[in-house]
């Protein structure tokens, strides 16, 4: 498997299209905010057959130091999880693998945890939504994540309300990089809401919509550093 091949599968109205390595700069700057905690346990919603996480299971060998991380990933659509359960990719080692595990499946909006998670990602999956149902999701997440929030693709009113609702607040630092990352989703025609303008300050709520990274307002806290 190539990094620049998209996958695509295709269950019914479900399409999950994603890639190994998507966004390089956003997988940059969740290794680096995620190497400050002992042990982080990260969550993705919508993670289709897996890339996503499994991408983060190998920047997280790669890099890192030896540390474990757990790596929960669901999905809405059944077949795609069992899809990743057998996908390959050259630098997937077992370790890496051994790292990501697949939750029943499940919508984003009915998930509930116990357990919290560091980190939950939620990309390119909540424009499958009503607004309401996007900010419904967004404040379920808040209720298990401790300190970071993964959002694109959705409507940038309700991520701006939800938001601030959860008290979670952009992270600024380096999000021009994430947004160009996001690279297939430009367009000069941002019609669609998951498609991007190449001039980010043309999207409205650009600070919520531009940005993919949200953290926990914590009074006095800093803006996480440079990755
Ligand atoms: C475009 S893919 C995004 C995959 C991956 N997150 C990425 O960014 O590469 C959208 C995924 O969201 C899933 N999905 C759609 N509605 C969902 C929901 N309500 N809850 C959880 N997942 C959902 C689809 O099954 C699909 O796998």
């Amino acid at each position: 498997m190539r990094d620049n091949v998209f996958l695509r599968p295709v269950m019914g109205r479900c399409i999950g299209t994603t890639r190994f390595f998507r966004n390089e700069p956003l997988l940059k700057a969740l290794v680096h905010i995620l190497d400050k905690i002992p042990h982080p346990r990260v969550l993705f919603h919508g993670c289709s057959n897996g890339a996503e996480a499994y991408s983060l299971a190998i920047a997280w060998c790669e890099t890192g130091d030896g540390k474990p991380i757990d790596i929960h990933a669901t999905d809405i659509e059944p077949s795609f999880l069992d899809q990743g359960r057998l996908l390959t990719h050259e630098r997937l080692t077992a370790r890496a693998r051994e790292m990501v595990t697949f939750l029943p499946p499940v919508s984003v909006v009915d998930f509930r945890s116990r357990q919290f998670y560091d980190a939950t990602v939620c990309t390119n999956v909540l424009c499958y939504l009503e607004p309401r149902d996007q900010r419904e999701a967004i404040a379920r997440i808040a209720d298990y994540t401790t300190y970071y929030m993964c959002v694109t693709a959705a409507d940038p009113t309700a991520v701006r309300q939800a938001m601030r609702h959860a008290n979670f607040k952009p992270c600024l630092t380096n999000w021009l990089s994430i947004y160009y990352g996001w690279s297939e989703r430009l367009s000069w025609r941002h019609r669609k809401v998951w498609k991007l303008p190449y001039l980010p300050f043309l999207l409205p709520n650009w600070r919520y919509a531009g940005t993919t990274l949200f953290r926990r307002d914590v009074p006095g806290d800093l803006e996480v550093e440079s990755a």
